[in-house]
């Protein structure tokens, strides 16, 4: 069966001794052990985070990582240095890495080589912009993002990813996707996943969705067949709003 996952995209938020302090009291708190919690730190912290996991159900992801396994890269970090300090998971292709550092897809498929090459798991997000909604080209986007991303994978790689969709027009503006329009996605994104690597691999990969998701609305977005949990951003920054949260599957 899939897995349930609730991550928390920190983004770049958060001093040194905020970020210790929220990730206490999200260990310290009652939380549905069912379900794999990812706390996704600013990379810098992420050590000490790994640290402060261990014995919990808490897994650490870092927000990037490069596409080139070493050398003269300054301000980068490669998979062999995140896997080394035990992060488990990367998040690729945020819309914000899209956005703002103009990554292509054809350079996120590099960085996923890196991080399955490292055994680590990435986190490959995929996401439309309003006008491509409006102008009824979410599916294509979607679709040759996932296309572009992923499916130069052989089955057994792709297996080792979890997909995360976030409509950008969602992501920090409180307009969250409607139930019905997160699992028209979600289900197109695992029908093309069905079509590519067959129904038996294709439900085994945990599809996220992220965009303003709340204690409010993830009941109603987690109950969708196809939604198999969160990329949560503001909300993972309050311990109480992101285990509520994670505490949302029925
Ligand atoms: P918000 O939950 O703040 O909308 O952000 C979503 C996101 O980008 C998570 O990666």
């Amino acid at each position: 069966m899939r897995r349930q996952i609730v991550a928390g995209n920190w983004k770049m938020n958060k001093t040194h001794d905020e970020a210790i302090e929220l990730i206490e009291n999200i260990l310290n708190a009652t939380y549905d052990d069912s379900v794999q919690l990812i706390a996704i730190p600013p990379s810098v912290y992420a050590s000490e985070i790994v640290g402060k996991v261990v014995g919990s159900k808490m897994g650490v992801g870092v927000q990037n990582s490069s596409q080139h396994a070493a050398g003269a890269y300054t301000g980068e970090l490669s998979s062999a240095m995140v896997k080394s300090i035990g992060v488990e998971y990367v998040l690729v292709g945020h819309s914000e890495r899209r956005e703002y550092f103009n990554e292509q897809n054809s350079v996120l498929a590099k960085k996923i080589d890196q991080l399955l090459a490292n055994d680590l798991t990435p986190i490959y997000c995929c996401g439309e912009v309003l006008e491509e909604r409006e102008a009824e080209n979410h599916f294509n986007i979607i679709k040759n993002q996932i296309e572009e991303g992923l499916f130069h994978l052989t089955e057994d790689q792709l297996q080792n990813c979890i997909v995360a969709y976030e409509p950008v027009w969602a992501i920090g503006t409180g307009v969250t996707a409607s139930s019905d329009q997160a699992q028209e996605m979600h289900h197109f994104i695992r029908s093309l996943l069905i079509e590519k690597y067959g129904l038996d691999v294709a439900n085994t990969i945990s599809i996220l969705y992220g965009g303003s998701c709340k204690p409010s609305n993830a009941k109603e977005l987690f109950a969708n067949p196809d939604v198999d949990g969160g990329l949560i951003g503001g909300a993972s920054l309050n311990a109480s709003d992101f285990v509520a949260i994670a505490n949302s599957f029925s």
